[in-house]
């Protein structure tokens, strides 16, 4: 996977380029990437790569003379490439967003600045706008690194397991389970028994239902939407039985 990021901050991602699992892809050549600085392609003795906006109205917009320079220098490079704005106007980003980005073999990723972008960039320039959640930050670089780690680690062998991706949250409309590591006793809390049992079957089982209840109780929204599987009916129906137990326990007692 090819990344290109436009952005006027290509230092910001010097660092996210040399850590942990973006390191270890470009090490092992599963991606290759790059920045382009905007100003590079702005014109004038300033540079400047923003301008007050047409109408008036407070904020600055980015002009679109150097982004659509910088584009199109990223798509010499990149020829196939989709390209990419990060905004809190595009479509919501998540896992599955992910896993068709993934598919993708280049990838430009275009960090707006400023209160936006002229709109002539947006319609021409842009195959698809992505927002990571309903709030606004001052640019999109550290949204344009959230897609870029997002979309590496569902590149076949840059987890440690094969299928690590595939039991990730999210992946099958379900949290993941809890995890445990040494030590057994934690401040007084137990590691759950059927864990250190090696049962294999056993354990896949609690971890069934430690996800579905998970989800219930963090994301019930998830629940609602996913196509439920006999097992996860099971586990909510047992779980409803302990419920209704305790409530007429209650009841009585009242
Ligand atoms: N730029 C500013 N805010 C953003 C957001 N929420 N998502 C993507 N890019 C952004």
């Amino acid at each position: 996977m090819n990344f290109i990021v436009l952005t006027i901050f290509p230092e910001m991602f010097d660092a996210f380029w040399a850590h942990g699992i973006i390191r270890r892809a470009i090490d092992q050549e599963k991606i290759v990437t790059s920045t382009i600085n905007i100003r590079d392609y702005a014109s004038g003795r300033h540079q400047m790569t923003d301008d007050r906006p047409y109408g008036g109205g407070s904020g600055m917009v980015m002009k679109p003379e150097p982004l659509a320079a910088g584009i199109r220098a990223a798509k010499r490079r990149a020829p196939f490439a989709k390209s990419i704005l990060l905004t809190p106007q595009g479509r919501k980003f998540n896992q599955h967003t992910a896993q068709q980005l993934a598919s993708w073999e280049e990838l430009i990723l275009v960090c707006g600045r400023y209160e936006g972008v002229d709109g002539r960039i947006s319609h021409e320039f842009i195959d698809y706008e992505i927002s990571i959640g309903d709030y606004v930050l001052t640019g999109g670089e550290l949204a344009a690194m959230v897609v870029i780690e997002a979309v590496t680690r569902l590149i076949p062998g840059i987890l440690g397991g094969e299928d690590s991706a595939k039991k990730d949250s999210f992946s099958d409309g379900l949290l993941e389970h809890d995890h445990y590591t040494r030590p057994r006793n934690f401040e007084g809390e137990e590691v759950p028994e059927v864990l250190l049992s090696g049962h294999h079957q056993e354990i896949e089982q609690w971890r069934l239902g430690s996800s579905v209840m998970r989800t219930l109780l963090k994301r019930p929204d998830l629940l609602q939407k996913k196509k439920l599987g006999e097992q996860e009916i099971e586990i909510l129906k047992k779980w409803y039985r302990e419920i209704e137990k305790l409530l007429n326990l209650h009841h009585r007692e009242h």
